[in-house]
């Protein structure tokens, strides 16, 4: 068995691997080729709050000519913070296919942060203008370096303002992140509001906690491209019910869990704003032609994800074959 750490994950695959191994998932996804049964969610009792979640996917013909399957284990613990332990911790366990043994034990945080960067990666790529040069990121916490990174990837932008509720939460990410930006001829800017954020913003990415929208739809300047990535249960939502009706075109990253989890949609749906056909279909759809993305470049394309195994899977597929072939990792007797 092999067992890869975050530093062995960042060694052999790139934010680009991972927008590579994102669009493969989508297309699969879109073509029937995902089995991805519901993820199991359990409280933990007399954890003090914890909850264990499990999520199991198996992609068929992937890689050729078997399949990949696995399960990411995600914990919630809001007590480890005072502990120093993550609250979040994640593993993810890449099964054989032909012996159904154990192959690989992963860290599942880094996993989730470079595979949830490259869908805001691989959906700007796809359905961004081409000459975007200015982003908006809202929200600066653990997954946000692996959003900016990926929309940096995307399209060569010359600035990115940067939101968030906590002013010290987003000066230390600005901080953080300046220099390598930087090096990129990509300037990181404080939005001390969401208005100051958005205002002429071509690429705009939504990762945060919130339960309500983070900016007013009414705003968003013509030719936007809008990828929210936070909210996924069917009482919050990050996006304004305003974009979703201005928008041209809206995709998502798998349309029954979109509509049946995100509150983006969910609740503007109840609400009888607007009906399920104002999603046009699944990015995975665009990527292998079989929908249209983007035709003109002043139109608003939204792309809501609320994330799927399949991707886990695929990604954690790709590092394992990497890492065996640059002999990272630590080999376990099983
Ligand atoms: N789509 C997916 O596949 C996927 C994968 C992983 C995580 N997520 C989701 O992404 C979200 C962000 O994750 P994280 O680990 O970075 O969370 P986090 O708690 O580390 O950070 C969230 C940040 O959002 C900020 N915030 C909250 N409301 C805001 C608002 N109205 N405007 C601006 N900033 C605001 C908070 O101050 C905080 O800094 C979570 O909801 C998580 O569940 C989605």
């Amino acid at each position: 068995m092999l067992v890869l750490s975050a530093a062995d994950i960042a060694r052999v695959f790139t934010v680009r691997d991972a927008i590579e191994a994102d669009k493969k998932a989508f297309v699969m996804q879109a073509r029937g080729e995902c089995v991805v049964p519901l993820r199991i969610n359990f409280d933990v009792e007399g954890s003090g709050g914890g909850q264990s979640l499990y999520m199991p996917a198996h992609v068929k013909g992937y890689p050729a000519p078997g399949g990949a399957t696995g399960v990411k284990i995600v914990s919630v613990y809001p007590g480890n913070a005072a502990k120093g332990l993550p609250v979040v911790p994640a593993t993810m366990v890449l099964v054989d296919e032909e012996t159904g043994l154990v192959e690989a034990l992963l860290d599942g945080t880094e996993l989730t942060r470079l595979r949830t960067g490259a869908l805001s990666g691989a959906a700007t790529e796809v359905l961004a203008r081409e000459d975007a040069r200015v982003g908006a990121l809202f929200g600066t916490g653990g997954q946000a370096a692996s959003q900016l990174a990926a929309i940096l990837e995307a399209r060569p932008l010359a600035e990115v303002r940067v939101h968030d509720l906590d002013p010290g939460r987003r000066e230390a990410f600005i901080r953080a992140r300046r220099a390598e930006c930087e090096a990129r001829g990509c300037r990181l800017v404080a939005a001390a509001s969401a208005d100051a954020a958005i205002e002429g913003a071509d690429v705009i990415v939504t990762v945060t906690t919130s339960a309500k929208p983070v900016f007013d739809g009414s705003r968003v300047a013509a030719g936007a491209h809008v990828n929210g990535i936070g909210s996924y249960t069917p009482d919050k939502a990050e996006l304004d019910p305003a974009l979703l009706v201005r928008a041209d075109r809206v995709f998502v990253d798998n349309l029954a869990a979109v509509l049946a989890e995100a509150g983006d949609l969910v609740m503007p749906i109840k609400a009888g704003s607007f009906g399920p056909e104002r999603v046009a279909g699944e990015l995975g759809s665009v990527l292998d032609g079989s929908l249209p993305g983007r035709s003109s470049g002043k139109e608003i394309t939204v792309f809501k994800s609320v994330g799927f195994a399949a991707l886990d899977v695929v990604a954690a597929r790709e590092i394992v074959t990497r890492a065996r072939e640059a002999g990272v990792g630590r080999k376990i007797d099983s």
